[in-house]
């Protein structure tokens, strides 16, 4: 009798516990996800840090131009604007969109405050960009520079530029680089007019060169390299495959009414991202146009 009447509690344990689980698995079945988060008020900004930022650039996938993205990018934490090749990322630090000029600041290139030995400065042929108006200088090279040639022969450093190495040769930092203060120039070199090599790199180790600097600007104190302005400038070119000026016109539209402008997959058609949403024009026509090709639209129309 115990026996039978603990098999039928047992049995009846079982089938509750089977009648629990099934109830679990169909609850689970029916109850709603959590809704998903909110999406933020707009992917693409017109800020990265401090830089305004306007076509071609943009923030993000989706933002800009698509021939200027992975190259140009905002960092995930959204205050440095980056320019990314296969070489390495470099912080932005300046864009003058009439001259179409960008800069960068590669934080292993040497200035008079800090010299380090750095990795071969690299550009992407297939991006929009090239070397524009600033002056590289070819730091604790194997001397004599002066016998550096290109592949046809030519001396590739320009002596009439010595003046500078003889500068930066007074900067105390040259001792990271082992080169003793005041050491002769015949180590350095400034190399214009500079050529990438065939994958597009400032090549220091075929140049048998530790490190290199570049020149913006030699500022009010010409001599006094604590006062240059340092950076790499590069020239972009915005007229793309696709009809560029149509896109330019209508991007001029969208920025004016405090869009930015952006580019939809798969097609990258036009985009205007707008606080509220994405229109095909402009912000001031976000709402016209929801209504008009929305079928409410048509529904209020009866
Ligand atoms: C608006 O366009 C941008 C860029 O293509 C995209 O990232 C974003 O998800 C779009 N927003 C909406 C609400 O469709």
């Amino acid at each position: 009798m115990a026996d039978f009447f603990f098999f039928f509690s047992t049995t009846l344990h079982l089938f509750f516990l089977l009648l629990l689980f099934l109830f679990s698995i169909i609850t689970s079945a029916i109850t709603e996800p959590p809704p998903p988060p909110p999406p933020p008020p707009s992917s693409c900004q017109n800020k990265c840090g401090s830089l305004p930022i306007k076509y071609p650039f943009g923030t993000g996938f989706g933002c800009g131009s698509p021939r200027f993205y992975p190259s140009v990018s905002c960092s995930s934490t959204g205050d440095q604007l980056i320019f990314t090749t296969h070489a390495g990322s470099y912080p932005i630090t300046s864009i003058s969109y009439s001259t179409s000029i960008l800069t960068i600041t590669p934080t292993l290139m040497s200035t008079c405050s800090s010299m380090h030995s750095s990795p071969n400065f690299g550009l992407d042929w297939s991006s929009p960009f090239q070397l524009g108006p600033s002056l590289f200088i070819l730091l604790a090279c194997q001397p004599p520079t002066s016998s550096l040639t290109s592949k046809s022969g030519n001396p590739i450093c320009d002596s009439s530029y010595s003046h500078l190495c003889t500068s930066l040769h007074t900067c105390p930092t040259l001792l990271s680089l082992g080169l003793p203060m005041f050491s002769p120039i015949n180590t350095c070199c400034v190399y214009s007019p500079a050529n990438l090599n065939a994958k597009g790199d400032l090549d220091l180790k075929a140049l048998k060169c530790a490190g290199y600097s570049s020149v913006l600007s030699l500022g009010d104190i010409p001599t006094d390299p604590n006062r240059w302005e340092y950076g790499v400038a590069l020239k972009y070119n915005e007229v793309g495959l696709d009809n560029y000026y149509n896109i330019a016109m209508m991007c001029e539209a969208c920025e004016k009414s405090d869009g930015v402008c952006g580019y939809a997959p798969p097609r990258n058609n036009f985009v205007c991202v707008c606080k509220n949403g994405n229109s095909s024009s402009d912000c001031y026509n976000l709402v016209s146009n929801f209504w008009s090709s929305g079928s409410l639209g048509v529904g209020l129309g009866y």
